[in-house]
């Protein structure tokens, strides 16, 4: 795949000018494809190469994989399953990765066809689930796929739009299962956003399924330009339109920028910044009027380039008619903020008459909504910003709300959306230009910083087809920020899509239930993620292979006339390393004592500086900062934080010095403590040299440990600052000394032979009698004596290494292998230790798993086998089971959660208790997929299944509207499935009907009311 560098250039072909040539091949196409003719007629644009291409290929009864940049038009081919479906009477399911986005689809395709003609499936809406097509969420596929639904028969092709999802971690296993299990019969319509491996990717579907043709296209239809903003000039990012040279005034800006910061930033490493102020959450809105607080610190230094001030920035874009856009901040309060600050700036970026028009729109679309819930949702506030043009859009906000102001944007009457990064995945919200506030994001733990994919996928929101001739992709100044970086993410256009499939339990059951233990294996071996091992095992086999015969080669050259070489060489090895793990440790024991001698100096010490700049005699002012401790630590034994480790047999000392050993030598796993270089930090002693300087002396100063070899008493009124007080203090060390030897009691070869100080045992056995014994070896070996002994030497030593290489690689290939296969034995493992398989069975149990498709399926089960949830009322399950179902973006939360009753508490308690043994059993078998249930929802599921105020859950459960829906729905679903379990007897139907009723508990109000949305 060529590199994506060709933006910009050639967009000029008028696409509704078409040569004879270009007529005559749509003549040829209506006779020899009628169904894409018929097709092409519903639209009023003329087909881009890659969509003919790829409906050619559906056409001649190919599936296809289509990559290609986002708003290409991809969505075409996905429509052209659907016109063939029809044609051919055939079904077709077209599914989405989001709820949102089948509810699009489901609109624009009853617009083409009709109601009867097209049915929706997306777990919270089942609409005439059994017409020929039909829009679904692609969970909703999977689990029909292991239910062996009836509604598959007669299925003749499945779109998997947003393909690329695959590589979601927490769901991606999802498109493998679904592209894994589909009958052979079904053609598949993957379309993707540009990715770097899509041959890759297509390759394991033909392999798979056969027949799959790849189409790649990598041409953005709208050119899209990179630009950079500085206080409130707009710098084009390139000065080619390859986009390879970073404008030079760019560069000269950072450059000044790092001059003036110096020495803070001069850390040498070139990164984009982090943390501007601009984008700081909830940061400066307060100041927003004054343009004092923009900066943080009443503006910049000068000379500094300027982080733009937001207001700023979108005037700026109207004023260069670049708007609508969609700034991206990657927090939720910091758009929320982000509009506040606008609006008391006082910007306004709409017509009275638009202002009314949005009134009216959004009145219309809320009208649902009672009034008392307006209040608590922030309505107001928001109607304010969206009646000046300006919305916040992000996970948090009520999904009405969200759909809203995706509606007002793509009318155009909303001109500035400011958006986390959920806005990119998937929804179809096009601007013209796309601001990046900073270059990285906060991931819930770290800040990490943007990857050339997100940027591609962020900046690809930039340019609308068919309104802008061209999009914008502007990132704003930051103080350290590296223009050539910025570069860097905009050059690269596209990443890799790497699977994240795993078994799980669930499917473990499912699968086996189907095909038997055996087959199972066999198709998880056919997963996308072992086809990337295999293909990575497949270059390592082959470096393996060709190391080999070097190898081989190398024996040759190396083969001596005397003797047998390669043992002579196995000697020679041994001793050097036997020697340099020797050296080693003498250097490491002799750096412990220095510093140990160190910290055992006291003020007034006379000692003799044995090496460096500083050699000769100087007496102590002040012991190093580390002096002393050591002491402390040995009277107050191990520190408490350590996890219980055995006092070090080296040295006497407890667990908390070996801690510090720890943090202060890592990297060598041997020898002995050398803590006072953890303690000391570099900071010696602080000293008075012979030449009367002060000097402030530093491990690197010490080779040998030192000792004092005198002391003095220091007035208490000594002042380092006064040269008499020096001059005096220097005389009488002087006059102490005189006419003694003071000679250094120690040099380091002298050191280095003193007995009692060796690392090790001086005994048989003990290093320095293994190598006498193996030099004696050597001399005695018939090869020692070649005249080409060290050419041979030579040879050996390149084998040796390659040896080492080769081996690893060898380990590195049977980890790989059947890496999948594996897992899914151990996952089996887990399950038949539990009774939910016996071989090739599943039990009645591993049914009940088999139908629940939660991230802590294993868990559920073993809260419905167990019992725990009977004789709960639906108030009392909705609690429990939101533990299994929620999990809160807090992770660091270390408050107790609030719980309801007691006898929920009782419930959660052997819940994570049921959790603590399973965790424990996947210890045991080596695996790890469940977490601890969470909580923190318990509280709010409690009250609001028995009818509580909105205003009040929100406000106990410190929830924004739109996680507080989220987590009811992923609730509901939850329940949905306990509704559907099959626990046998009368618990059975209690339970069943307790999770019914808790399900008409919670979906009320603002649950109901969003019930069509995401
Ligand atoms: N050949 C064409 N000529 C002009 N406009 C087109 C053409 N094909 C598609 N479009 C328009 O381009 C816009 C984007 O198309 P579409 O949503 O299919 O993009 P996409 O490739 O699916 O992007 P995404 O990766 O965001 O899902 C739509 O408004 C569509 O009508
Ligand atoms: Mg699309």
């Amino acid at each position: 795949m060529a590199p994506a560098l060709d933006r910009g250039d050639d967009d000029s072909a008028e696409p509704h000018a078409r040569t004879p040539a270009q007529r005559y091949a749509e003549f040829r196409d209506r006779q020899s494809h009628p169904e894409l003719a018929s097709f092409r007629a519903l639209y009023d644009f003329e087909f881009d190469d890659f969509q003919v291409r790829a409906c050619t290929a559906l056409n001649d009864g190919s599936g296809v994989l289509v990559a290609a940049p986002t708003g290409s038009g991809k969505t075409v081919v996905g429509e052209f399953a659907v016109h063939l479906a029809l044609q051919r009477g055939l079904k077709c399911f077209y599914t989405t990765p989001i709820k949102a986005l089948s509810n699009q689809k489901y609109a624009d395709l009853v617009r083409r066809y009709d109601s009867r003609t097209v049915g929706l499936l997306t777990g919270d809406n089942s609409v005439n689930g059994e017409a020929p097509i039909v829009v679904m969420t692609t969970e909703v596929l999977r689990n029909m796929l292991y239910a062996g639904s009836g509604t598959l028969k007669g299925l003749g092709y499945v779109v998997l739009d947003e393909v690329h999802y695959l590589a979601d971690r927490s769901r991606g296993a999802v498109w493998e299962e679904v592209i894994i299990h589909l009958p052979e019969s079904v053609r598949l319509v993957a379309l993707s956003a540009t990715v770097s491996n899509a041959e890759e990717f297509g390759d394991w579907l033909d392999d798979l399924r056969g027949g799959v043709t790849v189409i790649v296209d990598e041409h953005r239809p709208v050119p899209l330009w990179q630009h950079m903003m500085a206080g409130n000039r707009l710098y084009d990012l390139f000065t080619d339109p390859a986009g390879t040279r970073v404008n030079p005034e760019l560069m000269r800006m950072a450059q000044r920028d790092r001059a003036v910061q110096q020495p803070a930033l001069a850390t040498g490493r070139s990164r984009p910044a982090r943390g501007g102020r601009a984008g700081r959450p909830g940061g400066r809105a307060g100041h927003a009027g004054g343009r004092a607080g923009r900066n943080g610190h009443g503006g910049p230094p000068p000379g500094r380039a300027r982080s733009p001030y937001r207001p700023e920035v979108i005037a700026r874009l109207d004023a260069a008619g670049l708007l609508p856009a969609i700034e991206f901040i990657f927090s939720r309060a910091g758009c929320d903020a982000a509009v506040q600050q606008c609006l008391a700036a006082g910007l306004r970026l709409t017509q009275p008459d638009e202002a009314a028009t949005i009134t009216d729109f959004v009145e219309r679309r809320t009208v649902d909504i009672p009034d008392e819930d307006l209040a608590v949702l922030g309505y107001r506030e928001w109607l304010t910003g969206l009646r000046r043009g300006i919305a916040a859009h992000h996970a948090g906000m009520l999904p009405t709300f969200k759909e809203v102001v995706e509606e007002l944007f793509s009318a155009g009457l909303v001109r500035v959306v400011f958006a986390t990064e959920t806005l990119a995945l998937g929804i179809n919200m096009p601007a013209r230009t796309v601001v990046i506030e900073k270059l990285d994001k906060w991931n819930g733990e770290t800040h990490a910083e943007l990857t050339p994919g997100e940027y591609t996928q962020l900046t690809g929101r930039a340019g609308r087809r068919g309104i802008d001739v061209e999009g914008h992709a502007v990132v704003l100044w930051q103080p350290g920020i590296d223009p050539a970086a910025v570069g860097g993410l905009a050059g690269t256009r596209t990443y890799p899509l790497n699977s994240s499939f795993r078994p799980s339990y669930n499917m473990a059951v499912n699968l086996t239930g189907q095909v038997g233990r055996a087959r199972a294996a066999a198709l998880l071996e056919s997963s996308f993620a072992q086809f990337q091992a295999d293909r990575g095992v497949l270059d390592l086999t082959r470096q393996v292979r060709r190391n080999k015969e070097g190898m081989a080669e190398l024996a040759g050259k190396m083969a001596c006339d005397q003797g047998d070489f390669a043992e002579y060489a196995a000697l020679r090895r041994e001793l050097s390393d036997l020697e340099g793990d020797l050296s080693r440790r003498r250097a490491v024991a002799r750096r412990t004592e220095a510093a140990r001698s160190l910290e055992a100096l006291r003020r007034g010490d006379i000692i003799r500086v044995p090496g460096g700049r500083r050699a000769g005699m100087a007496v102590v002012l002040e012991p190093g900062p580390g002096s002393g401790r050591a002491a402390d630590r040995d009277a107050r034994g191990p520190e408490p934080r350590g996890r219980g480790r055995a006092p070090d047999p080296r040295d006497g000392r407890g667990a908390g010095s070996r801690d510090r050993r720890d943090a202060g030598s890592r990297g060598n796993g041997h020898g002995p403590d050398t803590s006072g270089l953890a303690a000391l930090g570099g900071h010696g002693p602080l000293v008075l040299t012979a030449n009367r300087q002060v000097k402030r002396l530093s491990l690197a100063d010490f080779p040998v440990p030192v000792e004092a070899v005198d002391r003095i008493r220091i007035p208490t009124s000594f002042s380092v600052r006064s040269p008499q007080h020096r001059r005096d203090l220097a005389a009488s060390v002087r006059n102490r000394l005189a006419g003694r030897d003071v000679a250094g009691p120690q040099r380091v070869a002298d050191w280095n032979g003193g007995a009692g100080d060796r690392p090790g045992p001086a005994g048989p056995g003990s290093p320095d009698q293994m190598i006498t014994a193996l030099r004696r070896r050597l001399r005695r070996h018939p090869s020692h004596g070649c005249p080409g002994r060290e050419e041979h030497a030579r040879y050996a030593e390149r084998y040796t290494r390659l040896k080492r290489e080769t081996e690893a690689l060898e380990r590195k290939v049977a980890s790989r292998s059947h890496v999948i296969a594996r897992t899914f034995d151990r996952v089996c493992a887990v399950l038949e230790s539990l009774g939910y398989l016996t071989g090739d069975t599943v039990t009645a149990e591993g049914r009940l798993l088999g139908g629940l498709y939660s991230e802590l399926d294993l868990l559920a089960a073993e809260c419905l086998r167990r019992g725990y949830f009977s004789g709960l009322d639906t108030q009392e399950l909705t609690a429990c089971v939101s533990a299994l179902s929620f999990e809160s973006r807090q992770t660091d939360d270390a408050a107790a959660p609030r719980l309801p009753s007691a006898k929920v508490r009782d419930v959660l308690g052997r819940m994570v208790r049921a959790w603590g043994q399973l965790d424990e059993l996947e210890k045991e078998k080596g695996v790890s997929f469940l977490r601890e249930p969470d909580l923190r929802f318990a509280w709010a599921a409690y009250q609001w299944a028995g009818g509580a105020r909105l205003e009040d859950v929100l406000e106990s459960a410190d929830l924004t509207p739109g996680d507080f829906v989220r987590a009811v729905k992923q609730l509901i679903d939850l329940l949905d499935q306990i509704a559907a379990a099959p626990v046998r007897g009368a618990a059975g139907r209690d339970l069943r009907a307790t999770a019914r009723a808790a399900i008409d508990s919670v979906r009320r109000g603002v649950i109901a009311y969003t019930a069509v949305t995401d």
